[in-house]
């Protein structure tokens, strides 16, 4: 009996999937015409976008910016054209992030039986080679409320070569696609954006769909948050707090956890509001500051050496994944490693780990030659791993929670002998990307999946699918790519890419954070928020981030 019951619980069938693929996921009101759920029409231009590289990146999209004049688009109504025999295909790019399934179902839905919904297996690559498949309502069914980008599988290629831009077109020539939706993060929907204005004049559509863990794809109030962060910081939050309860129980060791967030500290700062630990470092403010890692290491001793005074001999410092980024002294060297490794990559790859080293400082500067000679082997190992298809430093590979400890250790040392230091490194990261949606994640994804299937069937290109104002029903709008574009050094060499958000030392959300830190710090109180609810009184809660720098009213949605 019990091993039948168990086979029927393989794949994918466990008690929890089974219930969540039935939950109810709320619909924004503008889809709903009775009980049935409609495309949308954007016909209401709003706000025009600009950032301070507006006019050179106009001179690379014409197309695009020529019909979106870079204004956000609003919702005027359910789209009564009835559209027939479109060939939409979906693609992940870049990290997973929980309630991409959903995204598909909500493109599903709009699209109805009239428009075929095509999937692309692993990302730009896939799209690249021609790997697509058409979703049928059943995979729908089956993937709906469940984590992960397992259906379709994701990669991080950069669509950059005049070969790739073609072998796209291809592919959609190929499968008489009409249309191309692309679920990602800042760097695959600046792909998106170049996609769009590559295949205008053969009228196939692109959309983005902002996806990721990070938090720093986010406008304003046009676009409060990404997918998926979420999930993940409710992942890793109760995770922390978990810690937080076992320090004072074990009252021995003071744990470092880095979590993941790449250079913003969205994440972060979520997990320090919800767990309140004794220190958070926000890369930003170190930045801002000037903070020196000697001055971040002080930070932090002054905190252990004063809690072991009271009696208080455990902690928890969260550490963003991105810090070493912010670090004065570690950014400018960062930049010339990455300019540095990018030219000479080809020759930098025959050599063993040694000699990049030996390499590597002969073409920097002797002050940051300097610097890095003086780093740990663990840190300078992975300060040279190859940088990604974007020119991200892999930020996730270095361990400064490591780095932290060992210098912390030191420096307590040398004021006191009287102080053991125990300690203990984590590290949050993949463990929060493809957990099942929480609630809110469903519920914003499966929206936006509705979006931008309607998108397409408005005939619109270039846009990111967004939603707001979620404490008040939420609103669905369109905002054009092109609008969030700057000129960043990638590579070495000067790229387009939509600037990635980072968290604003003048946002509530800091503020709040910042008027309460020093009690953390010097008190044995911390919150355990618990794991996230599908059902019950958390379940429709939303990141604190978002509610205190959106100015709602409410924590729930
Ligand atoms: P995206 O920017 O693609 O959403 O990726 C998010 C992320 O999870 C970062 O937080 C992290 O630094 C990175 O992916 C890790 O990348 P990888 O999966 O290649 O190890």
């Amino acid at each position: 009996m019990l091993t039948k019951k168990l086979n029927d619980m393989e794949k994918g069938n466990s008690l929890f999937e089974n219930s969540i693929r039935n939950l109810d996921t709320p619909v924004c009101s503008v889809f709903k015409e009775g009980d049935r759920i409609k495309p949308v029409s954007f016909n209401v231009k709003g706000e025009k976008l600009e950032t301070k590289d507006s006019a050179r990146i106009a001179e690379t999209f014409p197309e695009s910016i020529g019909q979106s004049e870079n204004c956000v688009l609003h919702v005027d109504g359910v789209n009564t054209a009835s559209v027939k025999g479109k060939r939409i295909a979906v693609l992940f790019s870049g990290g997973p992030a929980a309630g991409g399934h959903n995204v598909i179902a909500g493109i599903k839905k709009v699209l109805g039986q009239d428009n075929t919904l095509l999937g692309i297996k692993a990302g730009p690559k896939g799209l690249i080679q021609g790997d697509v498949f058409e979703v049928k309502d059943s995979d729908v069914k089956w993937i709906f409320n469940t984590g992960g980008f397992d259906f379709l599988g994701s990669d991080r290629t950069k669509i950059k070569t005049a070969e790739q831009f073609d072998a796209v077109r291809r592919t959609c020539k190929e499968d008489k696609l009409d249309g191309i939706i692309v679920v990602g993060g800042d760097d695959s929907n600046t792909n998106a954006a170049l996609l769009a204005e590559f295949l205008y004049k053969d009228n196939i559509q692109v959309i983005g769909v902002p996806k990721t863990i990070d938090g720093d794809l986010q406008v304003g109030k046009l676009l409060p948050i990404s997918f998926g962060f979420d999930t993940a910081t409710k992942i890793y939050s109760e995770l922390a707090g978990n810690i937080l309860q076992d320090t004072p129980s074990s009252r021995k060791y003071w744990h470092f956890i880095k979590v993941m967030g790449r250079s913003a500290s969205h994440v972060a700062l979520e997990v320090a509001l919800q767990t309140k630990p004794a220190l958070c470092l926000i890369s930003e403010e170190v930045e801002e500051k000037k903070t020196s890692l000697a001055e971040v290491v002080e930070q932090i001793a002054r905190v252990v050496i004063k809690r072991a005074r009271k009696g208080i001999n455990y902690g928890c410092v969260i550490v963003p994944e991105g810090i070493i980024e912010f670090i004065p002294e570690f950014k400018g060297m960062i930049a010339e490693l990455n300019d540095a490794i990018a030219k000479h990559e080809d020759h930098m790859a025959k050599l063993s780990i040694d000699l990049k080293r030996d390499f590597i400082v002969q073409k920097i500067s002797a002050e940051h030659a300097q610097l890095f000679a003086s780093l740990p082997d663990y840190i300078e190992e992975m300060l040279l791993l190859d940088r990604d298809a974007h020119g991200n430093l892999q930020v996730s590979q270095i361990p400064t929670e490591k780095m932290l400890i060992d210098m912390v250790a030191a420096r307590i040392k040398e004021d006191t002998e009287d102080i053991k230091f125990s300690h203990r490194q984590h590290f949050f990261g993949y463990e929060g990307r493809c957990g099942a949606p929480s609630l809110f994640d469903a519920y914003f994804t499966f929206n936006l999946g509705l979006a931008a299937g309607s998108l397409i069937l408005d005939g619109k290109t270039g846009y990111l699918a967004s939603f707001t104002n979620f404490t008040e029903g939420g609103e669905i709008i369109a905002i054009p790519i092109t609008g969030l574009m700057n000129i960043e050094r990638r590579h070495g060499e000067d790229e387009m890419v939509i600037e990635k958000a980072l968290v604003k030392l003048d946002s509530p959300a800091f503020k709040y954070f910042e008027e309460r830190r020093e009690d953390w710090a010097e008190s044995d109180h911390f919150a355990s928020p618990g794991p996230r609810q599908f059902w019950g009184p958390s379940s429709r809660q939303i990141p604190m981030t978002v509610a205190l720098n959106q100015g709602y009213d409410d924590l729930m949605f």
